[in-house]
């Protein structure tokens, strides 16, 4: 029998933000920020290599809403998804290994700019951006807090500061070596349109996103635990690798290994052939996403066909975080005839594929793709129909 598909509605922010004032039956004034997760399209592990991605910022999202209280010194924090709630002193701020380092990371690092906490600070948290799915959970949660703080506490701090400071606390308070893409994409996303991110120089190319295509996100289920250890020897695979490169050919130009070229790679597979797969990838997944650019501005099928499936397949057999469920997702994908690009997104090891589908053909492609993972995997997936969506905002309301 067919499965019904029927967590594929998004809830809206107002959705959330309201059920946050009535579960907690707030009054008076609050302050709201939201930020978004994100999906990306193309680019993968390129961004600490300081190449090209291209994500878009999607509708599921963190709430935040902030409020002053006269508890002295106290930071209140709860998440509504998590039903759980504790207490810090606003003096007294240190990681502490669980779902509130996302919230305290961004506080602690604007402590200095906060400067005297005059009375105290309520922070409650709603999202629906599913946890350590490769969305982004963590960085639409950092960037709610940061957008929030910038507006209870009239920091005046640009967009590219919340970036920034988000990007700071998952780096150094929460300790995750993540590169620059998804607070980005959380920041500066932009309605229907795909956004193609320079990591070296932070400039970014919104592209508009044909009309006929829809991004549909399927949920392997899983999250296998190798994932962060393997993120972080990827990185310093993709260090080695570049040391090597430098030194072999004696260029001080080569900053990263968005620098390398083809011929450049050659010394490498004569010396160290894991080192040489890791950067084949990154070099050519570079190429891709410029490629894909250009198929998107041109809404050409077999193109975004052609480079999705390569991109999968580098990070599956010469990147090496791929995992067999994501595999058979991609996989199942392409057997849908209204199938215009799939792969898996994110950093690896569970999680997510990407899949761009014809427009109108989503829920076919889901229900689809949710039968067929089920009889060969005996796994469930959750099927979401995203709509490409604006980057943080914030402001003030009175209830
Ligand atoms: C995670 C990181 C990003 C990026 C991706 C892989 O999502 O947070 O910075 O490296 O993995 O593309």
């Amino acid at each position: 029998m067919k499965e019904q598909v029927e967590d594929i509605i998004i809830e809206e922010k107002e959705v959330i933000i309201d059920e946050i004032v009535k579960a907690k039956g707030l009054r008076g004034k609050v302050f709201v920020s939201y930020a978004p997760g994100r999906v990306n399209l193309i680019g993968e592990h390129t961004d600490y290599n300081m190449g090209f991605v291209m994500p878009c910022a999607i509708d599921l999202k963190t709430v935040a809403l902030g409020r002053f209280t006269n508890h002295e010194g106290e930071i209140s924090i709860e998440s509504l998804n998590l039903r759980e709630k504790i207490r810090v002193n606003f003096d007294n701020i240190k990681p502490t290994k669980t779902w509130v380092d996302y919230i305290l990371g961004p506080i602690f690092l604007l402590k200095n700019k906060i400067g005297n906490l005059k009375g105290g600070l309520e922070i409650i948290i709603k999202g629906n951006v599913p946890l350590g799915g490769g969305l982004s959970s963590s960085a639409s949660c950092e960037v709610a807090v940061s957008s929030l703080l910038n507006e209870m506490f009239n920091l005046k701090m640009e967009k590219i500061e919340i970036v920034r400071i988000s990007k700071k606390a998952e780096n150094e308070f929460v300790g995750v070596p993540c590169g620059i893409m998804d607070q980005m994409s959380s920041v500066f996303g932009k309605e229907n349109h795909a956004m193609v991110i320079d990591c070296k120089t932070e400039e970014i190319e919104y592209v508009k996103f044909p009309q006929s295509w829809s991004v549909v996100i399927c949920d392997s289920g899983v999250k296998h635990k190798l994932g962060e250890s393997e993120y972080k020897k990827r990185q310093n695979e993709c260090q080695q690798a570049l040391k090597i490169i430098k030194e072999r050919i004696k260029n001080n130009q080569i900053e990263s290994l968005r620098d390398v070229d083809e011929d450049m790679l050659d010394i490498l597979k004569r010396e160290n052939e894991i080192l040489w797969k890791r950067a084949k990838f990154v070099v050519e997944e570079n190429k891709r996403v410029l490629t894909a650019k250009e198929a998107i501005k041109k809404e050409d099928k077999e193109t975004i066909a052609k480079v999705f499936i390569q991109s999968h397949i580098g990070l599956q057999k010469e990147y090496e975080v791929s995992c067999e469920e994501l595999d058979k997702l991609v996989e199942i994908a392409y057997d849908f005839k209204y199938t215009i690009g799939a792969r898996m997104t994110g950093a690896g090891f569970g999680g997510n594929t990407v899949n761009i589908v014809e427009k109108g053909k989503e829920k076919e492609f889901a229900e689809f793709v949710k039968e067929k993972y089920k009889s060969k995997t005996n796994k469930k997936t959750e099927i979401r129909i995203v709509k490409i969506s604006d980057g943080a905002k914030s402001f003030q309301m009175e209830i």
